[in-house]
């Protein structure tokens, strides 16, 4: 439904980006030389797009300077006083001064992406014929792009793939780094379509004090995290940057194709990149779009370059990917699908997502079954109350209880989390009991993992992240 296709923008942000792009335009038209009338009916529309800009803002477009995130759209009622105000989410940094977390809704509005309801829920349900994963069930993935036509597509026997990945920043990755696994692997099995998962070691490299082999080390150590997530390697390619984009004529093709088609005022505006960040870094955003399109891989997909995306990822993501759709059709590509997911809260409270740099907010892949306990009862932020006592009569409050948070994501039983927001609510539950039944959650679930992990050998790696052609059948 309603997303960045031109027509009616409908976030200041959005149409910022828009205003943006249509200067580029204008500008290119005139040192093209074109056709005066298309030079005009360029410039007209730059015009209409400045006044309703001012219009819904309140203040002129200036090229390089994005509307203040605080700012409230009047289309949508009196929201000032909304917590996301403060919110600030992008690829590099996610907080918020609300213990609850992110106002996802808000974000919603300001990306002008579509919310997951149940009546999609429901679709997926039909459409696959199996259960919807508890992160659908729940509103972990809350939101997206153009899910609607993957489904119609899909439905028609046409068939898309899947694309996800991680920038490998250590080699330590924390729970949180696998929701997105988590939840493409199940889609992977629902609809046994191919999927691609780019490692960006290359990313890693311009924006953090690492070298480029410490990256690409790490992007090979992350792989061995996400192949025991359980993907198919029949169906799954990962690739590191720094191997495939010199290895692949075709991917490199598509990545100077999206070059060519984003101005530096874009990626300016909408990553905030400023007139001393490196080259590297403002061209990367092209090399994690190229992926969108399947011909891409010809190695999967040959020579097509119909083939419908869809990209599962955490909604600090999106920039790039409205990139994508941005300039997908105008290099004659389908704009890639996205679901997207609201953050991992730390163990200290869901102001902010987790950081694999701090130890003590997050619960590690490679932790013991000490640790985990450990960690759980010391740090993880609680909304009990101080005593006991206080507690049985006032109850807690699960809303900003990280314990409780982590439940949402890993048990099942939604019969069971439910009886536990109950208890714990009325302050029949005490936040001790509650903690103990997340250790006994993740416990296991860590285990398993590091149990899987080791089964991962350096030739299984190797398969994985070799281009070859995958099974599919559309
Ligand atoms: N930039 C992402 C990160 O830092 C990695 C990434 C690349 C990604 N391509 C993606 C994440 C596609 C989700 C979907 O983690």
């Amino acid at each position: 439904m309603a997303d960045c296709d031109g027509e009616g923008a409908q976030t200041p942000l959005q149409l910022y980006e828009r205003l943006t792009a249509q200067g580029d335009q204008v500008r290119a038209l005139k040192s093209a030389k074109a056709e005066k009338t298309e030079i005009e009916s360029a410039v007209q529309l730059l015009l209409k797009l400045k006044v309703e800009y001012k219009q819904m803002t309140g203040q002129d477009y200036k090229a390089g300077c994005p509307p203040p995130e605080n700012l409230t759209v009047p289309d949508n009622g009196p929201s000032a006083e909304g917590t996301a105000d403060e919110d600030e989410v992008n690829p590099w940094n996610v907080t918020t001064t609300n213990a609850k977390g992110v106002d996802y809704d808000k974000l919603i509005l300001r990306f002008g992406s579509s919310k997951i309801d149940k009546e999609l829920v429901d679709r997926i349900e039909k459409v696959s014929g199996q259960k919807p994963h508890r992160f659908l069930r729940r509103g972990i993935f809350f939101s997206h792009r153009d899910m609607h036509q993957v489904l119609d597509a899909y439905e028609k026997h046409k068939g898309f793939y899947l694309y996800t990945g991680r920038g490998p920043s250590s080699e330590a990755m924390h729970v949180g780094h696998l929701i997105p696994f988590i939840f493409t692997k199940w889609l992977q099995d629902v609809f046994d379509i191919p999927l691609v998962i780019q490692l960006t070691d290359d990313e890693k490299y311009l924006w953090k004090d690492l070298s480029l082999e410490e990256c690409y080390r790490f992007a090979v150590e992350n792989a061995k995290d996400i192949i025991a997530c359980g993907f198919d390697v029949n169906k799954t390619f990962i690739f590191s940057d720094l191997d495939y984009m010199g290895s692949s004529p075709q991917f490199y093709r598509n990545v100077v194709k999206i070059q060519k088609h984003v101005t530096f005022n874009q990626v300016k505006g909408i990553f905030g990149f400023t007139d001393s960040d490196c080259i590297g870094k403002i061209s990367f955003p092209a090399i994690q779009a190229a992926p969108s399109f399947s011909n891409s891989f010809p190695h999967i997909f040959g020579e097509r370059k119909d083939i419908q995306c869809l990209i599962p990822c955490a909604i600090d993501q999106d920039p790039y990917f409205r990139m994508t759709r941005d300039v997908a059709p105008r290099i004659g590509y389908p704009k890639p699908a996205l679901l997207h997911s609201t953050f991992f809260p730390a163990l200290q409270g869901a102001q902010t997502k987790m950081s694999a740099s701090d130890v003590n907010s997050s619960i590690f892949l490679t932790d013991s079954p000490k640790q985990i306990k450990n960690k759980i009862n010391k740090h993880a932020f609680s909304g009990g109350k101080d005593t006991v006592e206080e507690h049985r009569q006032f109850g807690g409050n699960a809303e900003v209880d990280v314990s409780f948070m982590y439940l949402t994501f890993f048990l099942e039983d939604d019969e069971q989390l439910e009886k536990i927001r109950q208890d714990y609510t009325s302050g029949a539950l005490l936040t001790g009991e509650l903690k103990k039944i997340l250790i006994e959650t993740l416990q296991p679930m860590i285990a398993t993992h590091q149990e899987r992990r080791k089964q991962v050998t350096e030739e299984l790696v190797k398969q994985f992240m070799t281009p070859r052609p995958l099974n599919f059948n559309f």
